[in-house]
């Protein structure tokens, strides 16, 4: 049977607008979910029981998927994404240092938010920059041969 949730009925006006743009159909879900956290930041259960009613598939489907993929997030991120490496040549290159560093900067662990939703950090794996060990991506920059003071200063520049 078919929910009746609407973007509306979420509360989230970023959602109509987004929803509007897509076909019902099944395959629309991962650019729909990629639509909905360009607009809204993350994915939250408002959001997923959106996505469902509007693709006529259940609930679990959605969440299957957002859940499976770790480029969605189900928690509100903060305006700048702080990852760092932690694949094996960042690893050996410092990339714990980094890590670190930027955890006592801001005052949150790999996985948290900032309280002011400034910022977030997060541990990846391999950029497939390993020439450039370690590296440090920050929005969608990515730093090369990062040391703490470099982190420090990069975090500072977008304060
Ligand atoms: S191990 Fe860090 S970029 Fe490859």
């Amino acid at each position: 049977m078919r929910r009746s949730v609407t973007a509306t009925a979420t509360h989230i006006p970023e959602l109509e607008s987004v929803l509007a743009r897509y076909s019902r159909e099944e395959s629309q879900l991962i650019p729909l979910l990629q639509d909905i956290q360009d607009h809204v930041g993350y994915i939250s259960s408002e959001s997923m029981q959106a996505a469902a009613a509007h693709l006529n598939i259940p609930e679990s489907s959605v969440y299957g998927v957002v859940t499976f993929y770790s480029q969605f997030y189900l928690t509100r991120q903060g305006r700048h994404k702080v990852r760092v490496c932690q694949g094996t040549a960042c690893h050996v290159r410092g990339a714990g240092e980094i890590i670190r560093a930027v955890s006592a900067r801001l005052g949150i662990k790999p996985g948290e938010t900032t309280k002011d939703f400034e910022f977030s950090v997060e541990r990846v794996a391999c950029f497939g920059s390993c020439a450039l060990a370690p590296v440090m991506v920050v929005n969608e920059k990515v730093y090369g041969n990062v040391t703490p003071e470099m982190a420090i200063r990069i975090l500072d520049e977008l304060t």
